[in-house]
């Protein structure tokens, strides 16, 4: 193997691993690299359409304190309060940094950064919608990955791109790099370095109907569930409710948050019956929920699975101005004008609420007593910090990615310079990544990948999506089990080594099963509904059993469940109103 060493290694090059490693390349005396599958500006923040809020209060009255809340109660209660806090509070501090940084957001005519409404943001503690997502057009994401990316080369952050990690170098209770795969050679190059952080993103691409890009395949989850890592709160995904209807692209929020409105087959503004105060920006589960029963019920359009997103009371400038990315998608992907035409939509998956635990300064726990994994971080998506708890805010993964993204860096030069040991790294990694890759270059069996993907994606619709049971969950639990089956029978028809992406596919689709694997065990272990987890048999939230967070450990065949409580400060659980 191709060795390398650093002091920090960022995996991920999306907003949290791009803020932790400008974050850490401060620290001039430490030698900070990132190491991403993708080039850095095609990470998938840049899906991230519509803002990134903060209680700035430039358009209406607002307080972080009022965020916190919206959090929190958005969340269903399984919010960490502590978690919600320092996301309400840092969100300010940091688009102004952002801006400082360059960031061309939206801006008032007065000159000051402009904001709008999202689901679940309110004033007054959720007495009405507020202004609160700060904006560039619908490319906020874009303008963040592009901004950190250019302050991180100015800092010289080493960039290894199209590197795809494998294997986490894990041993006595420390981490201490990790093994990559270079896309362009083949070739595994060993990365030793005294704090390594995981900024890979989500599993989107588990489920058929996806917003996700085809890399979201949960990588660096199953890199550290193989490695002894529990996976938090895996039963609680994301569907937010305007992918364009049977490709999963992403509407954004934002189209709701100037004024369009869902409509079902006779034109009824039905949100009005779900959400009577928030209507059409109400928090996302309620609103996935609210389209999926229009649908069963027979109120979708034509009698068919979807329902329309109506813009036509936008201004034309509204559209080419503060929307024109979705405009753009609706015209390409769906062939209608958004000014005149309705525009077909369905819930479409989108972000995960669980994944690797850690704590608040982005440290990876081993356990419920949040030991930590020395060494190692985590934020951004595939990160359980429990800021979402059991439904997430539409623009909150993006103050998420950042504020969190930004502590792991802060706290990875304080572990480089107080907590790790001085000199080289001696740890080396066993053999399991060259034999995973030696087995998969020669794999020669009938079964093929995009076939067993393609099976997993619509099991996981069918039985794991928006609306979840114990027949259905225990079903798709045994299509999983003949999917690892098979899994081991693949064949492969590219024996080279140059940008192999049969080989890459291969080795995506192991992570796959794993996420999909967690989620399904996690959906069907929680008996009761929250968020966006909704067991139609257990249609209530029960705080007195399952206010806790869920810990999932697998040792090859066996799994063990353990459970971590809820951080509550200031807010006691309520029932959720809207
Ligand atoms: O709707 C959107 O623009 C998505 C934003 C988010 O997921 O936070």
């Amino acid at each position: 193997m191709i060795e390398h060493e650093y002091d920090a290694l960022i995996v991920g090059a999306g907003g949290a691993g791009l803020f932790a490693a400008l974050e850490a390349s401060k620290a001039k005396d430490l030698k900070v690299a990132v190491l991403s599958k993708l080039y850095p500006v095609r990470s998938h923040t840049g899906a991230a359409q519509g803002g990134i809020s903060a209680a700035l209060g430039n358009v209406e009255e607002d307080h972080w304190e009022w965020h916190m809340f919206d959090t929190v109660k958005g969340g269903d209660y399984l919010v960490d309060q502590d978690a919600a806090e320092i996301l309400a509070r840092e969100a300010i501090e940091t688009i102004y940094d952002l801006e400082h940084y360059g960031l061309p957001f939206d801006r008032t005519p007065d000159g000051r950064i402009s904001q709008r409404r999202f689901g679940g943001h309110t004033h007054n503690y959720g007495k009405g919608p507020v202004r609160r997502a700060c904006h560039a057009a619908d490319r906020t994401g874009h303008m963040i990955l592009q901004t950190l990316y250019q302050q991180c080369l100015k800092n010289d952050v080493h960039f290894f791109n199209e590197f795809q990690v494998v294997d986490l170098l894990i041993a006595d209770g420390a981490c201490y790099g990790v093994v990559a795969w270079e896309i362009l050679t083949g070739e595994l190059h060993l990365f030793r370095s005294k704090a390594t952080m995981f900024a890979t993103g989500g599993w989107g691409k588990i489920w058929k109907v996806s917003s996700n890009a085809h890399t979201l395949t949960g990588d660096g989850a199953a890199v550290c569930w193989r490695r002894g890592i529990p996976m938090e709160d895996m039963e609680f995904y994301q569907f937010h409710p305007t992918g364009i209807y049977r490709l999963g692209i992403l509407l954004s929020e934002a189209a709701r948050g100037e004024g369009a409105i869902l409509r079902n087959h006779s034109g009824e503004r039905f949100m009005e019956r779900y959400s009577p105060t928030l209507m059409d920006l109400a928090p996302r589960d309620i609103i996935s929920r609210a389209i999926i029963t229009e649908i069963r019920e027979g109120r979708g359009v034509d009698g068919k699975d979807y329902v329309h997103l109506d813009f036509r009371a936008l201004p034309r400038e509204v559209l080419e101005e503060k929307l024109p990315e979705i405009t753009s998608f609706a015209r390409t992907y769906l062939g209608v004008d958004p000014a005149k035409d309705l525009t077909p939509i369905q819930p479409t998956a989108h972000y995960a609420m669980g994944g690797i635990p850690t704590d608040i300064a982005g440290r990876v726990i081993w356990d419920e007593q949040n030991t930590p994994v020395k060494g190692f971080y985590s934020a951004g998506e595939c990160a359980c910090v429990s800021v979402h708890g059991a439904n997430r805010l539409g623009t909150n993964s993006l103050v998420d990615i950042l504020v969190f993204g930004r502590r792991a860096g802060r706290d990875m030069v304080r572990f480089v310079r107080e907590e790790a040991a001085k000199g080289k790294i001696t740890a080396s990694p066993d053999r399991t990544a060259a034999e995973t890759f030696q087995k998969l270059l020669a794999a020669n069996g009938k079964e093929r990948v995009a076939r067993i993907r393609e099976d997993l994606q619509v099991a996981m619709m069918d039985d794991c999506g928006i609306f979840r049971s114990d027949e259905g969950l225990r079903r798709v639990l045994g299509v999983i089990g003949e999917l690892y089956q098979r899994f081991e029978k693949i064949g492969i028809e590219d024996r080279g080594r140059t940008f192999n992406q049969d080989v890459l596919e291969s080795w995506e689709l192991g992570c796959m099963l794993d996420c999909a694997d967690a989620t399904v065990r996690s959906a069907l272990n929680r008996q009761e509904s929250r968020g966006g987890h909704t067991r139609e048999d257990f249609p209530n939230r029960d705080d007195a059993t399952w206010m806790k967070h869920t810990l999932l450990f697998r040792n090859g065949a066996d799994y063990k469940f353990t459970y971590k409580p809820v951080t509550i400060t200031k807010f006691q659980p309520q029932e959720r109103k809207y």
